[in-house]
């Protein structure tokens, strides 16, 4: 059969025809041959190219299916959320909002605790020998170490803590490891060129603590604090946990994971968040990390979950920070670092998105925060921009004035109409670039309920502050001297 000849030799058998008035007949089925062969052609290839990608648009859908199926199984555990201030000595609110202390939080977790306490810090001056003063205040700090020296022979107290300089005191690591803690130091300073920043507790595997506070006893009396607690919620305690095994796997190595292990690995996240019940109510959740290269595979870092979170809020932004720069603050050139700048500018303008700004300073804040702040806040115009930038300062009588590195306003969290953000970062680049922190981002947007979500109460907690005596307007204080 005709078919079964070979291409060449096809056309040989009709060459040799010879016949002259066939040329047109030739020419006509030599087109019809070509036409074919080209249609057989074409359409292997294409089965092939659809073939391809359909295998691994196959392959990528089944795991796809798999994360969708864990991040499907909602946490059942009864998860309850609390959020915990610290209100420096002397300041007081006219106002009936009020959370628990962060001194009782923190008493209740150690004394709840049955099997296992893991905290994460950056230095440790819960006494106040650093400070070489007799401070009352200094008891309720005092105390969290000496239960936290009793807890390390009772169950297995992990600490990771930021790698101390030389200038940085040991005493209370040292006590701890004594008294039967487990102390890992990170060089977060040779790993990352930062520090180590973050500020957590995670308690039997099941409640966490999550803030500003850092391991001092001016975080519980002399330094304005906040934070969260949630308990019983064993699905956020193991994911944190993951956070905290990073820290304590850098222990033990010279250079940061280019990969990290899987099993670092999160579903967790601001596109697949945790689905799970906060004091009955429903709540999408996830944890954020910094830097960068401490995130693995899965994880939000610090500064993309911010900039969502604004980029998400329809009606208002409000940042309550210490710090915020639009540049590097540590670095040994000078470097503008505007990611988070940029989206306040963004959305104030885009989408007239309430901006609020509630920031704090010290003697050692550095004086080029103000201008930048200033820039900032002069985006008025009536119904068209609007961005308020207020300083927070924490009144001090002459005796609490000495104290160094206090009464200061040191919250690091964000409300929006739609999501809680709690952090332990101070908002300029380098928290964002080469420290670690990590933060907690709760989102009730589609929740109903008839008691307060924490994003409500977060909101009330911002607007009690700035409305207080407290928080001055940046445009009518503008000398550093007079305002910290
Ligand atoms: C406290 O708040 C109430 C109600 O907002 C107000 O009437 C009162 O004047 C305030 N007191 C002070 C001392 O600011
Ligand atoms: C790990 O932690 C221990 C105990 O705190 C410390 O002595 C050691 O220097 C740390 N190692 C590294 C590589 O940071
Ligand atoms: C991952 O596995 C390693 C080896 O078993 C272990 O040392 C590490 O703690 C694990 N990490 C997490 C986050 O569970
Ligand atoms: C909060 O949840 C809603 C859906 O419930 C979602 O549309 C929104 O993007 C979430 N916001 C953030 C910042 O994750
Ligand atoms: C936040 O910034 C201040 C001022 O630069 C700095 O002293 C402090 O160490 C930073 N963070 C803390 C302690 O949380
Ligand atoms: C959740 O319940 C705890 C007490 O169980 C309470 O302290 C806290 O304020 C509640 N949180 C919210 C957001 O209602």
């Amino acid at each position: 059969m005709k078919s079964d000849i070979p291409y060449e030799k096809m056309l040989d058998v009709e060459l040799s025809r010879g016949e002259a008035h066939h040329g047109s007949q030739k020419y006509y089925r030599c087109l019809i041959i070509l036409t074919c062969l080209t249609t057989v052609l074409l359409i292997l290839l294409s089965l092939q190219s659809l073939l391809v990608p359909m295998a691994t648009s196959s392959s990528s859908k089944s795991s796809g299916q798999q994360k969708h199926l864990l991040i499907r199984e909602t946490c059942t555990d009864p998860c309850r959320i609390a959020l915990v201030e610290s209100i420096p000595e002397g300041l007081v609110f006219n106002s009936s909002i009020a959370h628990q202390s962060i001194y009782e939080a923190w008493l209740n977790l150690i004394s709840g605790a049955q099997t296992s306490l893991d905290i994460a810090s950056f230095y440790w001056t819960l006494t106040n020998k650093d400070t070489h003063t007799q401070e009352a205040t200094a008891d309720q700090g005092q105390q969290i170490l000496q239960e936290l020296g009793q807890l390390s022979g009772k169950v297995s107290v992990r600490i990771a803590v930021d790698k101390p300089s030389g200038t940085k005191p040991l005493d209370d690591i040292s006590f701890l490891v004594a008294s039967g803690a487990d102390v890992r130091m990170v060089n977060m300073r040779e790993l990352t060129t930062g520090v180590l920043h973050t500020k957590f507790w995670i308690v039997d595997k099941k409640h966490v603590y999550i803030g500003s506070a850092n391991m001092d006893w001016r975080s519980l009396t002399q330094v304005k604090e906040l934070g969260a607690v949630v308990y019983d919620c064993s699905c956020l305690a193991e994911d944190l946990g993951k956070i905290f095994e990073a820290y304590w796997f850098l222990n033990q190595t010279k250079t940061v994971p280019a990969h990290w292990p899987s099993n670092y690995s999160t579903l967790y996240n601001k596109d697949t968040p945790m689905q799970l019940s906060l004091n009955g109510t429903d709540a999408s959740v996830y944890l954020s990390s910094s830097p960068p290269s401490l995130c693995a595979e899965g994880r939000t870092s610090d500064v993309q979950s911010i900039l969502s979170v604004i980029a998400d809020a329809q009606q208002f932004v409000y940042i309550a920070v210490m710090n915020y720069l639009p540049t590097m603050e540590f670095s040994s050139h000078k470097r503008y670092w505007t990611d988070i700048d940029d989206q306040l500018r963004r959305v104030a303008y885009e989408r007239r998105v309430r901006v609020r700004l509630l920031i704090s300073c010290w003697e050692s804040t550095n004086p080029i925060m103000f201008p930048f702040l200033r820039s900032l806040a002069s985006l008025q115009d009536k119904n068209k921009l609007d961005v308020q930038v207020k300083i927070f300062t924490v009144p001090s009588d002459p005796q609490q004035k000495k104290i160094p590195f206090a009464r200061v306003n040191h919250n690091k969290y964000m409300v929006t109409d739609k999501v809680a953000y709690i952090g332990t970062s101070n908002w300029s680049g380098d928290y964002f670039v080469n420290t670690a922190g990590s933060a907690l981002v709760v989102n009730q947007t589609s929740a109903q309920s008839t008691t307060p979500t924490v994003q409500e109460q977060l909101q009330e907690v911002f607007e009690r502050d700035w409305d207080s005596q407290y928080s001055t307007d940046i445009n009518h204080r503008t000398n550093r001297k007079v305002v910290c």
